[in-house]
């Protein structure tokens, strides 16, 4: 049965370019995931787009001396060429400055005060003499009540990863302007989670299988102490207004809203298809699978806070007051990918962005290596010996050759898919191993264990290589054509199904092979950047084309004297002396 699958990718800061951090996080798992159910046949729907508001574009807006929109349009459009070119396949890539996504947020806020969810209260708040404004508690530094770090922010410490509140912090410091803030008055909404404490345990106690225990146990640690209300709203100029007349200076929390983004956008993407009430199956339907893809530092803010206000609000838009809208089925957050030791941070300097990486390698060499080393359940480490290495080794050296050797050397004395002999044990088995690989990569996939699946399927094709080793065609030419034959139109078909096994890791590479196997129909849609209107504003997405795309994830025999293409290699070998040249560009 057909299932719907949401995929929901972490809204990234639109204030520095995506780094591989990122895609190891959360944006290269997440379209596995989504490329494997769209072959499957599943409807798949995959929504995220830029985090436009927030002080980290408003620190870099500061540091510019260019307005907040200015730099997140910048790196908007920047985000939509790096994640088209390494082929992200999202439905709809937006961003939270949209009509659409405004007015969803504010209807939010609106049902959760309707429902008694948000209260207002008095707040000491820092405000900065110098400057004359309120500090919002990024732009205030201090030490960790928690765990003494020194540089940990007013929102959130990198060290512990625990959400704060600016005024536990100690000894703080204005990140503005230096100096040491005081504390005003000030009046803000709050989201009342202790009252949404109740059914959020009751939710987290769910079974949850398939949670990655570090996800589990975070997220139950959070709750243990009990949860207090947190204020929604800042007294700030970049963000989205109250939906009310009254408080004409205040603009909703950035994290309020970004997390509403993915129900927003899901409803834009229904829009620009033109069937509005589309996003409903994958919001109400109670057997869609809702998976959350994001970085381990997000994780308090999926399970607990968005789940919150998802419960707060209950059955907005719906058209039956009985449903309920989904809660997150999986967040299956990473952890971080360090750049041998270092932590990945667009604020730290030390990355290594998409754009730049794009530059010089190819997408599917990076999706590979990036793959090998998620940091599925623990941190891991980018190595640029190790990146060089392994394309030469494993993607060139075990799965390149292979297609290559065996379609040319096919092409040239066959022209088409030999016609096989009786076959024997050994090919047997291969053809035996190239289906069951459907199941067993299928299994990691869909249990979201992506560096597990991959190994599964360079395993099917290392066994195909050992039977080439075994057979050697090459030789076999020479006394016994058939026998040749026979060999050939085995490990075509364990190449025809590596071209599919392989496409949600490496989908440029495997339509490129499809199309050389004489496959006319593509694994995939289209994507591209579109230019949309909606109320008046204009601007840029990245949407994803289904039409041409076709179910696959299954063994398919590739027929006997289907004429084949001349091949041209899937991938290139790299030359080692880049990685030191790799390595003297990151000391720059
Ligand atoms: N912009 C945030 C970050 O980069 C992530 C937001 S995820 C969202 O850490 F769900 F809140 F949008
Ligand atoms: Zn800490």
């Amino acid at each position: 049965m057909t299932k719907k699958i949401l995929v929901a990718v972490a809204w990234p800061y639109a204030n520095g370019d995506l780094h591989i951090g990122h895609l190891a996080g959360a944006y290269l798992p997440a379209d596995i995931y989504a490329r494997y159910h769209r072959l499957v046949g599943n409807d798949v729907l995959m929504v995220s787009g830029s985090d436009s508001h927030g002080t980290p574009i408003t620190v870099r807006a500061d540091q510019e001396g260019v307005s907040p929109r200015e730099i997140f349009e910048r790196f908007h459009h920047r985000f939509l060429e790096a994640q088209r070119d390494i082929g992200i396949s999202y439905d709809l890539f937006t961003h939270t400055d949209t009509p659409n996504h405004h007015k969803v947020a504010q209807d939010i806020f609106t049902r959760l005060l309707e429902n008694g969810y948000l209260y207002v209260e008095k707040q000491q708040q820092y405000y900065s003499e110098l400057s004359q404004q309120f500090l919002p508690d990024r732009y205030i530094e201090g030490t960790c009540p928690h765990c003494g770090y020194t540089d940990a922010r007013g929102d959130q410490c990198d060290n512990c990863g625990r959400l704060l509140d600016a005024l536990e912090l100690k000894n703080p410091r204005s990140k503005r302007d230096g100096s040491t803030p005081v504390l005003r008055e000030t009046e803000h909404f709050f989201l009342d989670l202790a009252k949404l404490e109740p059914a959020v345990r009751a939710y987290l106690e769910r079974e949850k299988e398939e949670w990655r225990p570090n996800v589990i146990k975070f997220s139950q640690n959070y709750v243990k102490g009990g949860l207090k209300g947190r204020p929604i709203t800042r007294d700030i100029e970049w963000g989205i207004p109250l939906p009310l007349d009254k408080y004409p200076g205040k603009r909703l929390y950035v994290w309020f809203e970004a997390v509403i983004g993915y129900l927003s956008a899901s409803i834009e993407w229904s829009k620009l298809v033109g069937d509005p009430d589309a996003w409903k199956s994958w919001w109400y339907d109670p057997a869609a699978l809702d998976v959350y893809f994001i970085g381990k530092d997000n994780i308090p803010f999926h399970t607990i806070i968005w789940p919150a206000e998802l419960i707060g609000i209950e059955q907005l838009y719906a058209d039956d007051p009985a449903q309920r809208l989904n809660l997150p089925y999986d967040v299956p957050a990473n952890e971080f990918m360090n750049l041998a030791g270092a932590k990945f941070s667009k604020s730290h300097g030390r990355m290594i962005s998409v754009p730049d990486l794009l530059a010089r390698y190819d997408a599917d060499a990076i999706r590979y290596y990036i793959t090998v080393v998620l940091p599925e359940t623990s941190d891991s480490d980018f190595y640029w010996d190790d990146f060089i290495l392994r394309n030469n080794g494993e993607l060139v050296g075990v799965w390149g050759n292979l297609a290559h050797r065996v379609l040319s050397f096919t092409y040239k004395h066959f022209g088409a898919v030999p016609e096989p002999g009786a076959l024997a044990d050994a090919d047997l088995a291969l053809l035996a191993q190239a289906e069951a690989a459907f199941v067993t990569v299928g299994e990691r996939l869909a249990a979201r264990q992506f560096r597990a699946g991959l190994t599964e399927a360079m395993a099917l094709a290392r066994e195909a290589n050992r039977y080439l080793e075994i057979k050697s065609p090459w030789s076999q030419i020479k006394q016994d054509r058939a026998a040749a034959g026979t060999s050939l139109y085995v490990a075509l078909q364990a190449i025809n199904a590596l071209s599919v096994l392989l496409s949600p890791y490496l989908p440029f590479s495997s339509e490129q092979l499809r199309r050389d196997l004489g496959h006319t129909t593509p694994l995939f849609g289209a994507q591209g950047i579109e230019e949309v209107t909606a109320e008046g504003q204009v601007y840029s997405v990245l949407r994803y084309d289904p039409t041409l795309a076709t179910v696959r994830w299954a063994y398919e025999e590739l027929p006997i004297g289907r004429s084949l293409a001349k091949p041209a290699p899937l991938f290139k070998k790299l030359d080692e002396a880049l990685i030191e040249e790799e390595l003297a560009r990151m000391e720059k």
